[in-house]
């Protein structure tokens, strides 16, 4: 083989959360000296490659992004099928163990991951892949302080027509309310949910919704963000009529800064946006949740506001600026962009001053658009 085998690095959760119980380490290429992760797959002799494997390997080589685990090789033999990924130092629950304060992180390394893990994302879901198995272990950090999504093993394509999906996905905690109740028809908006759980977490340092069964799961949501009214119930009925809809409590509605003290726990003028982009992310009727590319351009990101230093660890504070995978715009344009922007940011820190915070900023959420 091209690589030689360094160390061990991936360790499966126990084997009731785990789809997949395969082994990765850490390589070096012979040719290149570069330092890899391989992921290795046993090949069963009568059953052949499993489905899931093929399924990471064909969506994973078409998905080529700065906040995408980057697959660089397939090597297939009689007995398995390794994968060579670029390597990352750590995955975001290893990171936050180590860096965080009880596993919370700094609000601005949260603000700083929170928009690299929409940017990719959205880029899956502009590429009609949708990832459905979201959760800290399965995004990887590099030394450059970059977030990449990994672990494909679920992800499925959703652009040709497809009748229904499995309601087998996601990882419990981070499983939209929608695929609980027994949606099949599920879309992009799953993987939303999921990255407005990681973001609850990033900030508290603990998942936001522990249940520990599809009905308790469902309980832990709606004591926090509410159950949904009569209406909405049936409303997402009428959308997924797989969707089963039983009698649950009426838990009302928290604040959510009660819940996460340290969402707001910055100046005065920016305490609200993260509260607002949680909100949006975690809409229990999903035809209501913001889509990630939307979420991109929330003033949470936008704004200037924000004060900048970097604390964490040596990592250089990670750039928002990412060339996007389809190429830049020409100079000029980029310029007239940055002005543009500048200009935006600085009308809302006025507007902001004048009354009194966040509550003056104009939002607006134009489906599909995103200024970066
Ligand atoms: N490219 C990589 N660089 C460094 N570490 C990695 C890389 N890919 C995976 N790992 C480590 O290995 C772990 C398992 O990898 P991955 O999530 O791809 O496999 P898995 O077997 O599907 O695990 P699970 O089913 O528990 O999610 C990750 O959580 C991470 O810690
Ligand atoms: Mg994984």
């Amino acid at each position: 083989m091209n690589y030689v085998q360094l160390e061990k690095l991936g360790k499966c959760m126990p084997p009731s959360f785990c789809h997949l119980a395969y082994p990765v380490v850490q390589g070096r290429s012979r040719t290149t000296n570069e330092i890899v992760a391989l992921k290795e797959i046993h090949l069963d002799a009568e059953e052949g490659t499993p489905s899931t494997a093929i399924r990471e390997i064909s969506l994973m080589k078409e998905l080529k992004h700065v906040n995408i685990v980057r697959l660089h090789d397939v090597i297939h033999t009689e007995t398995k099928l390794v994968l060579i990924f670029e390597f990352c130092e750590q995955d975001l629950k290893k990171y936050m163990d180590q860096h965080g304060e009880r596993g919370a992180l700094d609000l601005n390394t949260v603000r700083s991951f929170m928009y690299q893990l929409l940017k990719g994302t959205a880029f899956c879901h502009e590429n009609q892949v949708l990832h459905r198995d979201l959760k800290p272990q399965n995004l990887l950090i590099n030394r450059k302080g970059e977030l990449k999504l990994g672990d494909f093993g679920l992800a499925r394509a959703f652009g040709v027509p497809v009748n229904t999906f499995s309601n087998e996905v996601v990882t419990l905690w981070y499983r939209a309310p929608d695929v609980l109740l027994g949606s099949r028809t599920y879309s992009t908006s799953i993987d939303v949910w999921s990255c407005g759980c990681i973001f609850a977490e990033m900030i508290s340092g603990l998942p936001l919704f522990r249940g520990r069964d599809n009905h308790d799961q469902l309980l832990h949501i709606m004591r926090i963000i509410g159950t949904p009214s009569q209406q909405t119930f049936d409303k997402m009925a009428k959308d997924s009529p797989e969707i089963q809809i039983k009698q649950f409590p009426r838990y009302p509605k928290q604040d959510l800064r009660a819940v996460i003290p340290k969402a707001s726990a910055q100046g005065k003028l920016i305490r609200a946006m993260p509260i607002d982009l949680l909100e949006r992310l975690l809409k229990f009727d999903p035809a209501e949740r913001i889509s990630a590319a939307e979420a991109l351009s929330h003033p949470y990101f936008t704004s200037a506001v924000q004060n900048s230093t970097f604390t964490v660890g040596s990592m250089a504070p990670p750039s928002f600026t990412f060339p996007h995978p389809h190429g830049l715009p020409p100079p000029q344009q980029q310029q007239q962009q940055a002005y543009n922007r500048m200009a935006m940011q600085q009308q809302q820190q006025q507007q902001a001053a004048m009354g009194g915070g966040y509550g003056g900023v104009p939002m607006h959420y134009t489906h599909g658009h995103n200024p970066r």
